[in-house]
């Protein structure tokens, strides 16, 4: 397992794998066959994330797993950035979530960032566990937040200050 920065060249590989979560998961935003980006919007869309972080966790070439930190855009929260992940199925519970959270936050050190905070479906317990594990603490829920096959479904707010 190998992980490392996305580049404009995994624009294919990385819409493949967004498009696999949106199909295996209900914990994200998009519904199957939802996202409509093509591939040259992803390359412009990875190519315009300079100050962000995009990482990729490759098993025998093939991208099974991805995290996003994405800076605040103005001089007053440029200091924090919102974080999205996710593994595919196959791959998960093997460590690839920690040691990208271990990357985030080297990242975070050396580009003088200084809070992490990112939102979880209340009813995802594996993610709330990691991100209790990795020192993320709850801020508040936003109430019915997304709407799931029918149901309103509340998020925690969580957050962690990098000293
Ligand atoms: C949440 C998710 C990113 C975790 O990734 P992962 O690579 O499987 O996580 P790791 O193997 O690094 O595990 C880290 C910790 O997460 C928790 N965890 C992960 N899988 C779990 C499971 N099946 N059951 C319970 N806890 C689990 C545990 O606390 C685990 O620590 P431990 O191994 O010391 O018990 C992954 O399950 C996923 O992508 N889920 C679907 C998409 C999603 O929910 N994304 C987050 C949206 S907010």
């Amino acid at each position: 397992m190998n992980i490392r920065k996305i580049t404009s060249e995994d624009a294919q590989a990385y819409l493949a794998l967004q498009n696999k979560l949106d199909e295996e998961t209900e914990f994200r935003a998009y519904e199957p066959g939802e996202r409509k980006t093509t591939l040259e919007e992803m390359e412009k869309i990875i190519s315009s994330k300079q100050e962000d972080l995009i990482l990729l966790a490759i098993h025998d070439d093939e991208v099974v797993g991805y995290i996003e930190a994405e800076r605040g855009k103005f001089n007053r929260n440029k200091h924090s950035a919102h974080i999205n992940l996710a593994v595919l199925k196959k791959f998960q519970g093997r460590g690839i979530a920690k040691l990208f959270f271990n990357e985030v936050e080297r990242w975070a050190k050396l580009n003088h960032i200084h809070r992490l905070d990112l939102c979880v479906f209340i009813s995802n317990t594996n993610a709330i566990n990691l991100y209790n594990k990795m020192g993320f603490v709850k801020e508040g829920t936003k109430k019915d937040s997304f709407l799931v096959d029918g149901n309103y479904v509340d998020e925690f707010m969580m957050a962690k200050i990098i000293e």
